[in-house]
C-alpha cells in the first residue's frame, strides 16, 4: 500500500503530517470530535474539524441506526462527508461487561457502513488489574487484531485499520503489544487504556505508556492517543509523538459545567470573566455560558482546535518544547509527566531536529532538552592535549592550547563554536538554576575524563564551587572568581 502518512515538519518527537483516507486527506496533529451515532455532525466544520469519530457498536446495537447505516452509510448517517473514524465498542464493553459482541462482526460492520478508519475490539485493561490478567487480556486483543487484519485487506483503497496498543501500566507489556501490533501491520496505532490514567492525573504513567509504545512502533506511523480530549495534554502528547486525539471531553466537560483551557479547567459557575476570544467568548458573558451548555461545549471545542494550531505553529518554529514547558504548569502532575519524559531524553533526542533557530531556557526542565543531551554526548568529538582552559569569563587567552567557555546547561564549549547553534543561539538566564549547573558540570566532567592526557585549568565564578570543586582531586587546577 502507498504511504498514507507523510510528515512535513518535526520538532521534539512531534510532527505535522498528512494522513490519507478514502474521504480525503487530513492534517495532523488534530482532534476528532466524538459524535453520537445519528447526530448531525455538519456543525463541527466551523471549529476546524477535519475528521470526526463515532461509535460503531452503538450504531450496531440500535436496529434503526444499524439499518440506516447499512443502507446509506455512516457518512449519510452523520451528515459528514469528510473522513470518519469508528470505534469498535471496546469502551462500552469495558464499562458494561455484559455485552456480547464478536470482533469479526464489528470489524465487518465498520467496513460495511463505509468507515474510513476502523478499530478492532481491543480490551482496555483496568489500571488496577494485575500483570498476569493484563497479559491474558493483551493476548486476546492481539488475536483480535490478527483476525481484523485478515478481514480488512491492506492493499485496498477502502477502510484503513487502527491496531490499538494495550498492556496497562506495565512497560514490558506495552512494548510487547507495540511490537506484535507492528508485526501484524496497521495504518494507525492508537494507544489505548489511558483514560483512567488521565482521569487520575497519572501523567507520569501516561508518559511512560506513550514512550514504551513508541519505542516499539515504526517511527513514521501515525499515533492516536485514545480518549485524550483535554487541551492541556495536547502539547505534551504531541511532543512525545502522538498525532491524533479524540474529544468527547468538549461535551462531557460542558455537561459538568467545566470550561476548558490549555492552562487547565475552570468551573463556569465560578467565573466572572472569559479569558478567551473564540466566537462564543467574544460575544457572550460568563453568566450566559453558565446557563447554556451548548455554548460552553462550543467554546470547549474552539479552544481545543486553537491549541492544536498553536502546537502546529510551535512545531514549525521549533519551539514545541517551550510550549510544553508552559503547558505543564497547568498541574503539578503534568510537570511530573514532563520530568518523566526528560528521563527518556536519549530516546527523544534521536527524533529531535539537529538544528533549530533558537533555544530558550525557561525552567529547570529545559536542562533535559535533547539539545543539551546531544551536546554533552558529542563532547567525545574533541581530542585535546596540551593545556585546556575552561572558564566562565569572556576572554581570549593565548596562553592555553584550547579555550572553552563554560555555559549552563550545556557545559564547556570551544570559543570557536560559542556563537554557533546550539550554545551560541541559546538564551539562558544569567543566574542559572541548579539543574542547568548540574548538567553543565556533568559535561565538564565528561570532557575532562575523555582527555586524560590534557592538563585542565578551571577559572570559574564562585557559584560553580558546589558543582565542580571535587575536580581538584583529579588534578584539575581551579581558580574561583568572585
Ligand atoms: N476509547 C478510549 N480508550 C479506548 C481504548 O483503549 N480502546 C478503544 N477501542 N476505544 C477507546
Ligand atoms: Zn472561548
Amino acid at each position: 500500500m502507498a504511504a498514507i502518512f507523510e510528515l512535513s515538519d518535526k520538532d521534539v518527537m512531534g510532527r505535522i503530517g498528512k494522513l490519507r483516507t478514502a474521504h480525503g486527506v487530513i492534517e495532523t496533529p488534530t482532534v476528532m470530535p466524538v459524535i453520537r451515532p445519528g447526530v448531525d455532525a455538519s456543525r463541527m466544520k466551523k471549529f476546524g474539524t477535519e475528521i470526526i469519530i463515532t461509535n460503531a457498536y452503538i450504531t450496531y446495537r440500535s436496529e434503526e441506526l444499524k439499518a440506516q447505516a447499512i443502507a446509506d452509510g455512516i457518512h449519510a448517517l452523520t451528515n459528514w462527508d469528510g473522513p470518519i473514524m469508528t470505534d469498535s465498542g471496546s469502551y462500552q464493553l469495558y464499562e458494561y461487561s455484559d455485552i456480547e459482541l464478536e470482533n469479526s462482526e464489528i470489524v465487518t460492520f465498520q467496513q460495511e457502513i463505509g468507515s474510513d478508519i476502523g478499530v478492532p475490539l481491543d480490551i482496555p485493561s483496568a489500571i488496577d488489574t494485575g500483570y498476569e490478567e493484563v497479559k491474558r487480556e493483551l493476548e486476546i486483543t492481539l488475536e483480535r487484531l490478527r483476525e481484523a487484519r485478515l478481514i480488512v485487506d491492506d492493499e485496498e483503497e477502502g477502510m484503513i485499520l487502527a491496531g490499538t496498543i494495550q498492556g496497562s501500566i506495565y512497560p514490558d507489556l506495552r512494548e510487547y503489544s507495540a511490537r506484535k501490533a507492528s508485526e501484524i501491520g496497521f495504518e494507525i496505532y492508537p494507544i489505548g487504556g489511558v483514560v483512567p490514567l488521565m482521569e487520575r492525573y497519572r501523567y507520569s504513567d501516561l508518559v511512560r505508556v506513550i514512550l514504551h509504545s513508541k519505542m516499539n512502533l515504526e517511527p513514521s506511523a501515525p499515533i492516536h492517543l485514545f480518549g485524550a480530549g483535554h487541551p492541556m495534554v495536547f502539547a505534551l502528547a504531541v511532543a512525545l509523538g502522538c498525532d491524533l486525539f479524540d474529544s468527547a471531553a468538549y461535551a462531557l466537560y460542558a455537561q459538568g459545567g467545566r470550561y476548558l483551557s490549555p492552562m487547565g479547567t475552570y468551573f463556569i459557575e465560578e467565573m466572572a470573566y472569559l479569558p478567551c476570544s473564540c466566537p462564543v467568548c467574544s460575544t457572550s458573558s460568563a453568566s450566559e455560558l453558565q446557563k447554556d451548555v451548548d455554548l460552553l461545549a462550543d467554546h470547549n471545542l474552539y479552544i481545543s482546535f486553537e491549541e492544536i494550531r498553536r502546537i502546529k505553529e510551535a512545531i514549525r518554529e521549533k519551539r514545541l518544547w517551550e510550549l510544553v514547558q508552559m503547558r505543564v504548569q497547568a498541574h503539578p502532575r503534568l510537570l511530573d509527566g514532563l520530568k518523566t519524559a526528560v528521563g527518556f531524553a536519549e530516546f527523544i533526542e534521536q527524533f529531535d531536529p539537529v538544528s533549530k533557530t533558537s533555544f530558550f531556557y525557561t525552567s529547570p526542565e529545559s536542562a533535559g532538552r535533547s539539545e543539551v543531551v546531544r551536546y554533552i554526548n558529542r563532547l567525545d568529538r574533541f581530542e585535546l592535549d596540551g593545556t585546556v582552559l575552561i572558564t566562565t569569563e569572556k576572554r581570549s587567552d593565548l596562553d592555553y592550547d584550547h579555550l572553552f567557555i563554560l555555559k549552563a546547561p550545556f557545559g564547556p564549549c570551544p570559543i570557536e563554536l560559542s556563537e554557533t547553534y546550539p550554545v551560541g543561539h541559546a538564551e539562558t538566564p544569567e543566574n542559572p538554576d541548579a539543574e542547568a549547573m548540574v548538567r553543565a558540570a556533568s559535561g565538564t566532567r565528561r570532557l575532562i575524563e575523555l582527555n586524560p592526557q590534557a592538563h585542565f585549568v578551571l577559572v570559574c565564578e564562585r557559584r560553580w564551587e558546589g558543582y565542580l570543586a571535587d575536580l581538584a582531586a583529579d588534578g584539575v587546577e581551579i581558580h574561583w572568581r568572585e
